[in-house]
């Protein structure tokens, strides 16, 4: 029995995301899209107003004489325990005793309608003593003021070989957060169950988290508790950890009234509760010889936590981990400090950490060429790792099947960069006001959860009697066509049309204790598990052929939604049925482990990465040195997604991420004034991307025949997160035009989001130097 690829190929084909349809008519039902049951109660949130206080009283007797007000409920209602703590506990779901930031809730109101909850909330008294608060991240650097210690990557001795390097070159750059914004803000329905059981639909990236944390809250065993989830609109990781807040706050009314209980937050309160993207302050210390090679470097990348570790420990690991990108370091030493602030605690957000290390090593590489007159190509060029000898990476993973060098040739040639290079530096030599950049950056992103143990998942599949594949695993589906691939993945097992397997929500009921869909890996490892789960049914049923054709098991083959053994044939359906006679289970679970990847935290050592995937981009913009006003004028991009299962969903993922990228970077702007109120919190202020801010030249291609060496699912490379960083090519494409307006040797101080103050700064700065 082998598998070949049926005719009409299940994968490596762009099939239209399971949704796309629903999504583009609006079919597609989201937890605020559910009819509501019978007696159903709306939720609002009541917030602080300081950034840091003592909490002296909680009066709530004008809210509950209002008419349509079932509870009021505050930490002291907690059935279990007040902690939603993802990864260390002490983090409360209500505030207790302190209030950390603007925004913190502190109680929550349940009410017939939505109108009535936010009528009650505002008649709710918080009385507090203001203590001083910490909002600026240079003030948390100086005044050590940490939620965990200090993390530190080392490899070789970079003191003595930095004081030895020919050139030191220190440098900074701040690197924004950014909201993630997707469209369907947080929500949750909890349902009261018989018993003590409870029913929560919860629009999470971690339906896990949310069952044993809604178990905790309420005091009973997990058991008790199911999560579900068909989808969510976007969630980029802002779904990741923080959804439990919401579930959690919906689940406790839900058991204090005895009625179901939904809580969505509106777009302002979801801005203003949640957690963002952790901005950086980035500083470095190079030692590099006279054609920009890096002798040695130290970096300390200072994260902005916020008010509460969250997943922090992670995003800056993974920030560690990325802050080489593509580039050999022989001596190194990256120091990652989690910086507290009176403000929303930052959290998952589409490179987990990644993009903001990447951007060090950008930086730095942008700097080094233009401080020692270089082209910038040709220093990434000369420090991409190589080799053995030249392919450690910062935490002691060798580097293998690196596929840079070469795409970074294909993509110069098919982006004709020569001449365009050429071009550019021709337009800035005449002076004028508009003035043009072009910039090439590369992306190696590592690809599994660098914490071990979470890279495990689960799936159960049923066949039925008339042929029909019912498939449920434990990845969550955010838009980014997972359910899609993973039905592709059991479509190709048994030979079987697409249309034949029916993703079904995800639940804490049929595959239990899965990781979140998070770190890209959502098809890597639910496609597996899904693959495995099918290959056993597969088995039993060839068993099954095998009899009834007369033939060896051996020749049994599943394709074209028939099952042959030579000249016979039967159709799957049929099989599916002589199974069921023949009393042969069509069901089962998969189950699948990431091989390979180990990592000591103690040591921050080991191999945490299955694989790389890799990618690069040629971005051209324009800029107006009058306004600092910028246009995108052509992208081209050449990526690594293996063996793509679906082109498709691929492309859009890649385009999708690039964009959001180019928002981070760009025009995402997060200001929080004197009081630590955020003041973007609503898209009147806040800016993200638009269909006008795409580059109106975007070439996406995919590596072609570059199956993954590793054996993942079909030879494929996650997609999820690494096109994301290709969007530093835009901001290094506008300093690159800044620098045209300075003399030889300047370096642009732009930091991120290169808006067009920014931009207009860094340009005054740059005709000052000259
Ligand atoms: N694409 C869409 N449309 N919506 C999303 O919320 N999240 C991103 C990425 N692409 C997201 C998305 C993030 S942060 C991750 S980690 C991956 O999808 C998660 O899914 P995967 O592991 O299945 O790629
Ligand atoms: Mo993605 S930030 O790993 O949810």
């Amino acid at each position: 029995m082998k598998l070949t690829p049926p005719a009409r190929s299940a994968v490596h084909h762009p099939h239209a995301h399971d949704s796309a349809l629903k999504h583009a008519t609006g079919a597609a039902r989201y937890i605020d899209d559910m009819a509501e049951p019978r007696g159903c109660l709306h939720t609002a949130l009541v917030t602080s107003r300081w950034a840091h206080a003592r909490l002296t009283g909680i009066d709530a007797s004008r809210a509950l004489e209002l008419p349509g007000v079932h509870a009021v409920v505050t930490a002291a209602d907690i059935p279990g325990e007040n902690d939603v703590g993802a990864i260390v506990p002490g983090e409360p779901l209500l505030a207790e005793g302190v209030v950390e930031y603007v925004g913190h809730p502190v109680a929550a109101v349940a009410a017939r309608d939505l109108e009535t909850a936010r009528r009650a909330a505002a008649l709710v008294e918080v009385t507090a003593e203001p203590l001083t608060p910490v909002l600026d991240l240079r003030e948390a650097v100086e005044k050590a003021h940490y939620v965990l210690p200090p993390s530190e990557f080392l490899r070789g001795k970079p003191g003595p070989a930095l004081a030895d390097a020919p050139h030191r070159i220190r440098g900074e750059i701040m690197v924004g957060g950014q909201d993630h914004f997707y469209l369907e803000t947080q929500a949750a329905l909890a349902l009261p169950q018989e018993d003590q059981d409870m029913l929560v639909h919860s629009g999470t990236q971690h339906p896990t988290e949310v069952q044993h944390l809604v178990a905790r809250l309420l005091g009973v065993d997990m058991n008790a508790v199911t999560v579900e989830v068909r989808r969510m609109g976007g969630a980029f990781g802002g779904k990741e950890s923080q959804a439990t807040i919401i579930a959690g706050i919906a689940a406790v009314l839900a058991r204090v009234t005895g009625r179901p209980v939904k809580c969505r937050l509106d777009r302002d309160t979801d801005m203003m509760v949640t957690g963002k993207r952790h901005d950086f302050l980035l500083t470095w210390d190079v030692g590099v010889d006279d054609d920009g090679r890096v002798q040695a470097v130290e970096m300390t990348l200072a994260a902005r936590c916020g008010w509460s570790v969250d997943l922090s420990p992670g995003v800056v690991s993974r920030a560690l981990s990325h802050a080489d990108n593509a580039y050999f370091y022989p001596h190194v030493k990256l120091t990652g400090l989690f910086c507290k602030t009176n403000t929303q605690s930052n959290t998952a957000f589409r490179g987990f950490g990644g993009p903001q290390g990447m951007m060090a090593a950008e930086a730095m590489m942008d700097q080094i060429a233009r401080t020692l007159n270089l082209d910038p190509l040709e220093v990434r060029r000369r420090n991409f790792y190589g080799p053995e000898g030249r392919n450690l990476t910062p935490y002691h993973q060798p580097v293998e099947h690196f596929r840079l060098p070469e795409m970074l040739d294909e993509v110069l040639a098919s982006s004709d960069y020569a001449a365009r290079r050429k071009a550019v530096d021709a337009f800035n030599a005449k002076g004028g006001v508009l003035r043009k950049g072009l910039a090439v950056s590369p992306v190696k992103f590592g690809v599994s959860f660098n914490k071990p143990e979470m890279n495990q998942a689960g799936a159960l599949l049923h066949v039925y009697t008339d042929g029909s594949v019912s498939l449920n695993h434990g990845g969550t589906e955010m838009g980014q066509g997972l359910f899609t691939k993973v039905a592709q993945v059991v479509a190709a097992v048994f030979g079987l049309d697409l249309d034949r397997i029916r993703p079904t929500a995800t639940t804490t009921g049929k595959v239990p204790n899965t990781s979140p869909t998070a770190a890209s890996s959502g098809t890597d490892l639910n496609g597996m598990a899904a693959r495995i789960a099918a290959e056993t049914i597969r088995d039993r049923m060839a068993d099954v052929a095998a009899e009834h054709l007369g033939a060896e098991k051996s020749a049994v083959v599943f394709e074209r939604n028939m099952v042959r053994a030579g000249n016979k044939s039967v159709p799957f359906g049929e099989l599916a049925e002589l199974c069921h006679v023949a009393r042969v289970s069509l069901s089962s679970t998969g189950f699948y482990r990431t091989p390979k990847i180990h990592f000591d935290r103690t040591t921050n050592r080991g191999r945490p990465f299955f694989y790389f995937a890799h990618g690069l981009a040629v971005s051209e913009v324009a800029i107006d040195t009058l306004t600092g006003e910028w246009k995108p004028l052509r992208t081209d991009i050449l990526h690594d997604v293996g063996a793509s299962l679906n082109p498709a969903v691929d492309k859009g993922q890649i385009e999708g991420g690039f964009v959001q990228g180019l928002g981070w970077l760009t025009m995402e702007e997060l200001v929080w004034d004197k009081d630590g109120v955020l003041k973007t919190h609503a898209p009147s202020t806040y800016k993200i991307p638009t269909a006008r801010d795409v580059p109106r030249d975007l070439r996406v291609d995919l590596l072609a025949d570059a199956p993954n060496e590793e054996a993942t699912v079909f030879r494929s490379k996650a997609v999820g997160e690494p096109p994301f960083m290709l969007a530093i090519s835009v901001w290094l494409a506008l300093r690159d035009a800044v620098a045209s307006c300075g003399p030889a040797g300047h370096v642009p101080k732009l930091d991120a989001p290169a808006t067009p103050e920014r931009i207009l700064m860094a340009v005054q700065a740059a005709k000052d130097t000259a």
